[in-house]
């Protein structure tokens, strides 16, 4: 939605929020696009939410971000969501309708996509099994992108499988739950692996896996980007495989919100990423 004759405000809630790059990544935009707006960091408890919320339309905000601990309860919040919101259950986006109503929308899927075309324009879904490590937040968001995309073979490896299993059932159609113990084994044939549990982050340990079976062929993506290279994306490179780390993934699902708020659809430039990396 276009304001074009207004200061256009936005921002992100989360708590903590000012890690968040976000602000960083929107006010480049605005700068660079020229519209008069800002965005800005917004910290709030859980506790308070639902009321930041219902303030938005009249703070005079066009929407916000949502980011950890807010997504999955801003589901629950919000008056309307879109499919993609909806299939992950949780919502990273709002946006204000002009009667004050909030649309719920989810865009990390169609981000983390987007990431990996720019990285490997002739990837497809449907090359052949793709191996997810992980049932999170973030897996539920890959997986419904990757799903969306033409995936027809996900093997979804999670520590815990109850909570595969219940990814399993939600989104259904490809996806195979598979257990923890048989992770290494799960790469055998597979076209793609993506990693999208917190092991190799910043401050926690690797991720604990061999990629002896996985074919030096497939593409291996981690939705972690800090650090820029995380033990496994290393280990991927030094045998062959090409690589993707969780950049991409920021910069592109901000995108779509940017253009929901402000009216323009910005593009993720060389010169923003490298604003954003030399943060990390
Ligand atoms: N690039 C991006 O834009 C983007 C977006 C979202 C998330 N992320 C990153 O993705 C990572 C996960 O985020 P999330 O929101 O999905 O977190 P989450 O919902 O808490 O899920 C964490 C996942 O990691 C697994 N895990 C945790 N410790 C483990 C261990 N010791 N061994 C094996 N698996 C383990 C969990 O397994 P259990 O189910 O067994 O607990 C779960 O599958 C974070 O590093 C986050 O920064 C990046």
């Amino acid at each position: 939605m276009s304001h074009p004759d207004r200061f256009v405000l936005a921002g992100v809630m989360g708590w903590p929020v000012m890690h968040s790059r976000s602000p960083r990544l929107h006010n480049y935009w605005l700068d660079r696009y020229g519209l008069a707006g800002t965005y800005v960091p917004l910290a709030i408890h859980a506790e308070g939410l639902r009321a930041a919320l219902r303030a938005l339309p009249a703070l005079g905000f066009s929407g916000c971000n949502l980011t950890i601990p807010h997504k999955e309860a801003a589901f629950e919040i919000v008056d309307e969501v879109d499919p993609p919101a909806r299939r992950i259950g949780a919502v990273n986006c709002v946006v204000v309708r002009p009667d004050g109503a909030l649309f719920g929308r989810n865009h990390d899927g169609w981000g983390y996509i987007e990431s990996i075309l720019e990285a490997a324009p002739d990837w497809r879904a449907d090359a052949g099994p793709i191996v997810v490590l992980g049932a999170g937040g973030g897996a539920r968001a890959v997986v419904a992108g990757l799903t969306d995309r033409g995936a027809t073979d996900i093997r979804l490896v999670n520590r815990s499988l109850d909570r595969a299993r219940q990814l399993e059932r939600t989104l259904g159609g490809p996806v195979r739950a598979i257990e923890w113990a048989s992770r290494n084994d799960a790469l055998d044939g597979a076209a793609m692996l993506v990693n999208t549990t917190s092991q190799g982050m910043v401050g926690q340990p690797a991720l604990d896996i061999a990629l002896d079976r996985l074919p030096n062929t497939a593409l291996v993506s981690d939705i972690i980007y800090i650090p820029k290279e995380t033990p496994l994306l290393a280990a991927a490179r030094a045998r062959g495989n090409r690589t993707v780390n969780g950049l991409g993934m920021l910069l592109h699902q901000a995108r779509p919100a940017f253009r929901d708020w402000f009216g323009v659809m910005p593009e993720a430039t060389p010169e923003l990423r490298a604003m954003i990396e030399a943060t990390i």
